[in-house]
């Protein structure tokens, strides 16, 4: 045998010993769990033969407690670039078969690597964890390797769509490399997060708790709002990463994919015509609404399980993806509230950074009230949506269906926030408030001086009848040039479309400073 012959076998060799990260044994183990291994999951997620692996042969160079006798190839994560539906992406996915995915300060070297080439050459990032946090032999080193990866998240950040899966444990100080991405998805059984476990949880509070209980998908997506996305398996998980790019532009400076549709854009739908209810205590399904004026109805949907009194989104339009937010009337009635207006926030400034418009359908009675989301900042919480909105320059098209009231109607991409085109349907009532609360500020003493119960009923009507024909329609905003249009419900997709096109070509510069100052 030649030596050049010589010396491919042992690359080919070296390069199927790799392969097998931390060995048979470990793979198997990993498959008890139900869990796919960290190369599968990237067969998986990318188009079939475009991976192309970095630093297959990056070993560890720690000597602490022996571990020198052990320094497999690859180490504990596998990086690379690869296509998903053609367009490059950057990825890295962390091997627990090596010691536990355990980071190690080449582990963050070799993940480093691929977000520098990511943010350089405009992809996305996408990491799927699976590790047990800093490897505990290297000591700092490990939690130098965090920082210098947290550092990337946050110069990535708004620059390239950065894309989390969890897919086994994130713990520890972990889990803020996910808390800085995008978007982050969870696998419902196999995966957790959380800052310190059950038995630290357990010696600091007494509180018992499971793994599951205190960090599992279903707490991340319904509960905490850390999660995007729970997924039933890692093949749905990854099926969703893969969907959700498809929405996405490959960078800020890029537009997002068209996918061309069938569905026409003069298509109108009557039953939009009589989707109010006559009685305006009652709801109706704002789902139907955006499906109905989506593409295909489609509609791909981000934090379902999060805040459902306000949905967020993507679908297209013509075939370009825009950013949907609406209230939903039939939870909580649509009300805004801490979580609502931080869900709706994070996803309104995901779409300004990527020049995704946003199609804002409202139906809103204001702010929830009480001690606990005064407590809990709803004030802050709200500013937040409300300066999402204001500073977003991305085209922004609203529609009224129904309530619109006072602070929510501003914060909810009204026309003074920079709005550009915005409609009312002729159900819209946009007000300061509801009749009968502003006829119990107005009339409150009246009324209650009003001893004879019938008189007071009439009285208390007659005010809110008054004050209904005055207000609780779209004229005033209409007649003051604070909407565009008043709109039949059934044209909405086609009148939506030719805003969004129209806007195509918006360019609005920002003031110079170093950076916002975002409520918190
Ligand atoms: C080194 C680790 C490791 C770690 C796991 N392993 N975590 N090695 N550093 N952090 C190794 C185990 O020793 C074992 O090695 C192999 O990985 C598989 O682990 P098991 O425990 O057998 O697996 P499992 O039963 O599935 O449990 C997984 C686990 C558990 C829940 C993740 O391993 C665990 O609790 N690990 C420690 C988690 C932790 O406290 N990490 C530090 C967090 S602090 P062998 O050789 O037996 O196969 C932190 C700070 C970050 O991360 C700060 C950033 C700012």
């Amino acid at each position: 045998m030649s030596i050049q012959s010589e010396n491919i076998e042992a690359l080919v060799e070296r390069r199927s010993v790799a392969r097998q990260g931390g060995g048979s044994a470990k793979i198997e183990a990993q498959h008890k769990k139900g869990k796919m291994t960290a190369r599968e999951r990237l067969s998986l997620l990318l188009d079939e033969g475009s991976f192309e692996e970095f630093d297959m042969f990056v070993r560890h160079r720690c000597t602490n407690f022996g571990m020198e006798q052990s320094r497999p190839d690859g180490d504990g994560v596998v990086t690379g670039r690869g296509t998903i539906d053609g367009r490059i992406v950057y990825v890295y996915a962390q091997d627990f078969t090596v010691s536990g995915g355990s980071l190690s300060k080449t582990v963050s070297e070799k993940i480093c690597k691929v977000m520098d080439m990511a943010v350089k050459t405009g992809a996305p990032v996408i990491g799927l964890n699976d590790s047990g946090g800093a490897r505990i032999q290297e000591g700092i080193d490990a939690l130098a390797g965090y920082a210098e990866i947290f550092e990337r998240n946050i110069l990535a950040s708004g620059v390239v769509p950065q894309i989390s899966g969890i897919f086994g444990p994130c713990a520890g100080g972990a889990v803020y490399s996910p808390a800085l991405t995008d978007f982050t998805l969870m696998v419902d059984g196999t995966s957790q997060m959380f800052l310190t476990g059950p038995a630290v949880v357990k010696q600091v509070t007494g509180e018992s708790v499971t793994h599951d209980e205190l960090g599992g998908a279903s707490v991340h997506a319904s509960k905490s709002g850390v999660a995007h996305f729970a997924a039933k398996s890692e093949q749905e998980g990854i099926a969703t990463i893969r969907e959700l790019l498809s929405f996405l532009p490959q960078n800020n400076l890029e537009t997002t994919p068209v996918k061309p549709t069938s569905d026409p854009v003069s298509r109108v739908d009557d039953s939009l015509n009589t989707i109010i209810p006559d009685n305006p205590n009652k709801s109706y399904d704002m789902y139907g609404v955006v499906r109905s004026i989506a593409d295909d109805g489609a509609f791909f949907e981000v934090h379902k399980d999060f805040a459902k009194n306000i949905i967020v989104g993507f679908a297209r339009f013509n075939g370009r993806t825009a950013g949907v937010v609406a209230n939903q009337p039939s939870v909580l009635a649509g009300v805004l509230d801490i979580n609502a207006s931080r869900k709706a926030a994070r996803f309104v400034r995901f779409c300004d950074a990527f020049n995704i418009p946003l199609v804002t359908l409202v139906d809103v009675p204001g702010f929830l009230c009480g001690t606990q989301q005064e407590y809990g900042a709803i004030i802050t919480n709200g500013a937040k949506l409300l300066y999402a909105y204001g500073e977003a320059t991305v085209p922004k098209v609203t529609v009224t269906l129904r309530k619109s009231y006072g602070g929510a109607h501003i914060v909810m991409s009204c026309k003074q926030l920079r709005g550009d085109v915005n409609y009312a349907w002729p159900s819209a009532e946009i007000a300061v408030m509801g009749a009968s609360g502003a006829v119990d500020v107005l009339y409150g003493k009246d009324l209650k001086a009003e001893e004879d119960p019938a008189e007071r009923e009439k009285l208390a009507s007659e005010k809110k009848a008054e004050y209904e024909d005055l207000f609780c329609n779209p004229w005033q905003a209409a007649e003051k040039g604070y909407i565009e249009d008043v709109i039949e419900p059934r044209n909405t997709r086609f009148r939506v479309i030719r805003a969004l096109e129209s806007l195509a070509s918006k360019r609005v510069s920002q003031p110079a400073r170093k950076h916002d100052n975002l409520p918190l």
